[in-house]
């Protein structure tokens, strides 16, 4: 028996209230509030791909960006975000907060990260005179709710914050009638399978940060989920320590349904790839921890 979701009631328009703003946004009467992040362009952000029409779940929907902007383009949306903190995991440290004391770290991002976070998507939703309807539940709980109940289903830049990123794209992918769009996602460009650590864990302050896939783990865990994948360059800009927007590019995975009309209809070969034509590559290393950001509250919690 599969459990239906349980919608959010609307919150208040209460300006008063601290909201933290992952995204930048632009409201129809002209208010532009900044974020952390500002993407210049929706439709570039996952591969062009027709959401008219469609019902849509967007996961991680933070301050509402990605999910309005699906509204705007004719599709039908739900936003998710985490119910509670406790389902935050941070990579183990030894100077961490949530590692040394779970109930006061979680307690800590619930009054600092997630309610702020979740009053920006409402004040959101006003200004958008929004019609979105939102869930807060962990995504386990998606595998309960009915099979292919939204054609796509969304969740930008969440899979790095993810300790079972794989267990999550399972209950994304039961969910997609017909597509499972992940803008601003990694896949380090090798064809073996791999899941790699994204910094070189000697710095516990990016204790947020979790794995990155390679391209052939993409491939091969939607193809044992009955889809294909395309890849995308995604270009968005991120606020530096000094409060400057800098400009970065990042892939936007785009999964298929095989056998849909949207499998015969999308076409791929208009996409940029995300990386250079070039033999495919050894796996690199991780990275060196990215800059710190000044503004971002992610930054303020880095240390509890
Ligand atoms: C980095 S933001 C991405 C925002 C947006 N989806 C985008 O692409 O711009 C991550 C979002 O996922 C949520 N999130 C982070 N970790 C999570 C977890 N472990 N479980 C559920 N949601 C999580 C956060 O609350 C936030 O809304």
């Amino acid at each position: 028996m599969s459990k239906q979701p349980v919608y959010e009631q609307p919150w208040p328009l209460d300006p008063s209230k601290s909201a933290y703003w992952y995204h930048t946004m632009r409201f129809p009467d002209g208010e532009v509030i900044q974020g952390s992040w500002d993407i210049p362009g929706f439709s570039q952000y996952i591969g062009g791909y027709d959401l008219k029409g469609k019902t849509l779940l967007d996961v991680g929907t933070a301050s509402g960006y990605l999910a309005f902007n699906a509204e705007l383009a004719g599709a039908e949306v739900t936003g998710l975000d985490a119910a509670t903190t406790k389902e935050f995991r941070h990579f183990p440290y030894k100077e961490t907060l949530s590692y040394q004391d779970i109930a006061a770290s979680q307690a800590a991002w619930t009054e600092s990260n997630l309610d702020p976070i979740k009053r920006s998507w409402w004040y959101s939703w006003h200004k958008y005179n929004s019609k979105a309807k939102c869930v807060y539940a962990p995504h386990q709980e998606l595998y309960e709710w009915p099979a292919e109940m939204f054609d796509v289903v969304q969740a930008g830049a969440i899979i790095e914050h993810l300790s079972d990123p794989v267990y999550s794209v399972g209950a994304w992918a039961r969910l997609a009638r017909e597509a499972v769009l992940l803008p601003w996602t990694e896949a380090v460009p090798v064809d073996d399978l791999r899941m790699i650590p994204i910094t070189p864990l000697d710095d516990h302050r990016m204790m947020y940060v979790w794995w990155h896939l390679s391209r052939g783990l993409w491939i091969k865990l939607f193809d044992n989920l009955g889809f294909d994948v395309h890849f995308a360059k995604a270009h968005a800009s991120m606020q530096d320590e000094n409060g400057v927007y800098v400009q970065n590019h990042r892939p936007s995975i785009i999964a298929i349904r095989r056998g849909t009309n949207a499998a015969r209809t999308f076409d791929a070969s208009t996409l940029t790839s995300p990386w250079p034509e070039a033999p495919a590559a050894p796996a690199p290393e991780p990275s060196p921890a990215p800059a710190q950001r000044r503004k971002g509250l992610l930054s303020r919690l880095r240390d509890r």
